[in-house]
């Protein structure tokens, strides 16, 4: 088993803020792909998919997840909400470490990215719509990725990381 802990979810689930408050508290350091692949590339990720497209994107992601597997260190990794989408990049994140899903409901998704112009896949009209489709489409991929899974609705995210610490422990993945 990898030595890493990673989140997975949809957009605006909390894996990023969850990913700082976690490793405050594990003192381990957090990296974001997303973050990753835009120093990488030099480009931001809206910028990726406008001029390369979202496949060229996709494969970014893979790149970035082999490259993690070089790292030395135990880390969190936030991964960006459609990497666990392709096969070949769950089977990385199986070697890279414990899987925790943080499961959120397209209502709260809606609320906590109304506005958002960063996520190139909910720009246009009716998002809601979008956050809906995509959500039917991917939960059921994120359930079967999982070694963990948090439900983050109504919660705050200092419970959410206590909550996800304690299920660490519980299953033996932390100390
Ligand atoms: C995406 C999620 C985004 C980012 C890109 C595509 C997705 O990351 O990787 O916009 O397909 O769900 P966050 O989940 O961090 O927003």
């Amino acid at each position: 088993m990898g030595k890493h802990i990673i989140l997975i979810g949809f957009m605006g689930c909390g894996k990023s803020s969850i990913g700082i408050r976690l490793s405050y508290r594990l003192r381990m350091t957090v990296l974001d792909t997303d973050k990753l692949i835009e120093r990488q590339s030099q480009m931001t990720v809206s910028e990726i998919f406008d001029r390369l497209g979202e496949e060229e994107f996709r494969s970014m992601e893979t790149a970035c997840l082999e490259r993690l597997l070089q790292e030395p260190e135990a880390r969190i990794i936030a991964v960006g909400g459609g990497l666990p989408l392709r096969e070949r990049n769950r089977e990385l994140l199986r070697q890279l470490g414990t899987i925790v899903y943080l499961r959120v409901t397209p209502a709260t998704v809606c609320q906590r990215l109304s506005g958002d112009v960063t996520r190139p896949l909910l720009q246009g009209a009716n998002p809601e719509e979008k956050v809906r489709r995509l959500m039917e489409e991917r939960s059921g991929i994120y359930e079967r990725a999982a070694d963990l899974v948090i439900d983050v609705d109504g919660k705050d995210m200092d419970e959410i990381r206590d909550e996800l610490m304690e299920k660490l422990y519980k299953a033996g993945r932390w100390r």
